[in-house]
C-alpha cells in the first residue's frame, strides 16, 4: 500500500489477464462475474491489458479517472493516432464514435449543455403515470402467463418491455416499432465489445444500417408533423443552430435520438431483471422489502452496485501521467472496471454481500463529464415496477438461474424464468 492507501499495480505481464477476459465473457463468467473481478483486483490496482492499455480495479482510482479532466474518451482523433486505425473503421464503431459518449470537450460540452437536464422533475412527473400504467399492464401480462403456463420469462415479458415503452412514449415513437428497436439494439452492441470478432462486427454493421434507416425516417416524419414531444423540441433547436445546413441538423438529430434510445434499453432491462433475481432468489429478502417499502430505493442502489449493467468503460490519458505508481503514457487507454470498483472492500466492506441497507457507493452510472444522462429515468422505472411487483406477486420466485449473452462490456440477461 502507498501512503494514500492505494494498492500499486503489481504485474507487468500483459498476457496475464487473457484467461480472465475469456472467463468474463463465458457463460460461467457472465452468470457470476464476482470471482473474475476478485482475480482482477488481486493482480493490482492498475493491470496491463494485452493490447497495451490498462485495466483499473479500485474504486477511488476508477472514480478519479472518470472525473479527471486529463482523461478523455477515445474519439475519432484518438483513433486516427493509433498504429492500427483500420481497427476503428467498421460502420458500427464509426456510428458510435459520433455519439455523446465518444465526444470530448469542447464539442461534448456544447452538445450536453444543449440537452440540459433531460429528466428534470417536470419531465419525470409527466412520465410517471404513463410508466406506472405500463408497468401495471406488463404485470397483468406476467400474471396471465403464470396462470396459463405456470411459468413465465420475466425478461421477455417485463424487463425488456418497460424501458422501450418508456423511451418510446417519451419520444412519441409508435409502439409497433418497439420489437424492431429492441432487435437492432441487441445486435448493434457487439461493436462496443473490447475486441469484437469479424462476424460480430458484420452483425453490428447490419444492425447499424437498420438503426440509421429507422431513426432518420423518424426524424424526417417528425419534421413534417411536429408536436409537443421532446424530439420536436430538438428539431426546433438544431434547425435554429444550423439554419443553412439541414443535413448537419439532421445528422445531429439522428445521433442524439438513436443514442439516447439505445443507451436506455439493455441497461435498464438488466437492472430490472437483476432486481427480481436478487430479491426473489432469497424469498426472505423480498418479504423484508415488502414489509419495508421505504427501502425500495436502497434495494435499487444495491442492485446497481452489486451487478452493474455495463462492465467497463474506456478513457485515454490526455498527457503522460502516473496511476498508482504505474507510468501511463499520453494516449494510453485505461479500462475502468465498474464491477471490480463497486466490490472494492475499501469502499464497500463485505462487498459480495447483497445488503439492501448498505448505503454503499457505486460507479455504475460512470462519472464526471459523461455521467449517465438517464439515471433518474432508470431509477423511476425500477421504483414503479418493483413497488407494484412486490405488492402483486408475494410468492414470485425464479425456477432456475438467469441466462446471459456472452459479452464482456454490455451485460444482458437473456432470460429469467419465474413462477408464483
Ligand atoms: C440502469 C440503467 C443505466 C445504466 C447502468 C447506465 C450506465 C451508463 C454509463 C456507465 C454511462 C457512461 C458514463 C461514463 O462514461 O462515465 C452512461 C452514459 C449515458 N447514458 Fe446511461 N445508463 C442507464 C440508463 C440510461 C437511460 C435510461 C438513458 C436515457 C434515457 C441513458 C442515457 C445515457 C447517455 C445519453 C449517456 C452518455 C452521456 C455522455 O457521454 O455525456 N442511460 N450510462
Amino acid at each position: 500500500m502507498t501512503a494514500a492507501g492505494v494498492i500499486r499495480g503489481t504485474t507487468s505481464d500483459r498476457r496475464v489477464v487473457i484467461p480472465l477476459l475469456r472467463r468474463l465473457r463465458s457463460a460461467e463468467g457472465q452468470a457470476n462475474p464476482l470471482p473474475v473481478w476478485e482475480d482482477f483486483r488481486a493482480l493490482g490496482e492498475v493491470v496491463p491489458a494485452p493490447w497495451g492499455g490498462y485495466f483499473v480495479t479500485g474504486f477511488e482510482l476508477c472514480n478519479q479517472i472518470l472525473r479527471g479532466r486529463n482523461w478523455l474518451v477515445p474519439d475519432f482523433a484518438w483513433q486516427e493516432r493509433q498504429p492500427d486505425p483500420a481497427r476503428w473503421q467498421d460502420p458500427a464503431t464509426r456510428e458510435m464514435t459520433r455519439t455523446l459518449s465518444r465526444l470530448n470537450p469542447p464539442v461534448h460540452t456544447f452538445r450536453r449543455r444543449a440537452l440540459g437536464n433531460l429528466f428534470g422533475r417536470d419531465t419525470l412527473d409527466a412520465l410517471r403515470p404513463h410508466i406506472a400504467a405500463h408497468a401495471a399492464r406488463l404485470l397483468d401480462r406476467l400474471e396471465a402467463e403464470l396462470h396459463t403456463h405456470g411459468e413465465a420469462d420475466f425478461v421477455a415479458t417485463v424487463a425488456d418491455q418497460l424501458p422501450v415503452h418508456t423511451v418510446g412514449h417519451w419520444l412519441a415513437i409508435p409502439a409497433e416499432h418497439y420489437p424492431h428497436i429492441l432487435d437492432f439494439t441487441h445486435r448493434q452492441v457487439h461493436a462496443q465489445e473490447l475486441i469484437p470478432t469479424k462476424s460480430e462486427l458484420a452483425i453490428s454493421a447490419q444492425a447499424t444500417l437498420e438503426m440509421r434507416a429507422f431513426f432518420t425516417g423518424l426524424v424526417a416524419r417528425r419534421r413534417t408533423r411536429p408536436g409537443n414531444d421532446v424530439l420536436s423540441e430538438w428539431i426546433r433547436y438544431w434547425d435554429a443552430q444550423y439554419p443553412d445546413d439541414r443535413a448537419a441538423a439532421d445528422q445531429m438529430l439522428y445521433d442524439l435520438t438513436m443514442f439516447i434510445t439505445i443507451a436506455s434499453l439493455e441497461t435498464t432491462a438488466t437492472l430490472l431483471a437483476n432486481l427480481v433475481w436478487f430479491l426473489t432468489q432469497e424469498p426472505a429478502r423480498a418479504d423484508w422489502l415488502r414489509r419495508h417499502p421505504e427501502h425500495v430505493d436502497d434495494a435499487i442502489e444495491e442492485a446497481l452496485r452489486y451487478d452493474p449493467p455495463i462492465h467497463l468503460n474506456s478513457r485515454f490519458a490526455a498527457e503522460d501521467t502516473v496511476l498508482a505508481g504505474v507510468p501511463v503514457a499520453k494516449d494510453t487507454t485505461v479500462h475502468v472496471l465498474y464491477g471490480a470498483a463497486n466490490h472494492d472492500p475499501r469502499r464497500n466492506p463485505q462487498p459480495h454481500v447483497f445488503d439492501i441497507r448498505r448505503k454503499g457507493g457505486h460507479l455504475t452510472f460512470g462519472g464526471g463529464a459523461h455521467y449517465c444522462l438517464g439515471t433518474m429515468l432508470a431509477r423511476l422505472e425500477a421504483r414503479l415496477l418493483l413497488t407494484r411487483l412486490l405488492e402483486r406477486f408475494p410468492t414470485l420466485r425464479p425456477t432456475g438461474r438467469p441466462t446471459y449473452a456472452n459479452r464482456m462490456v454490455f451485460r444482458r440477461i437473456t432470460s429469467l424464468k419465474v413462477t408464483s
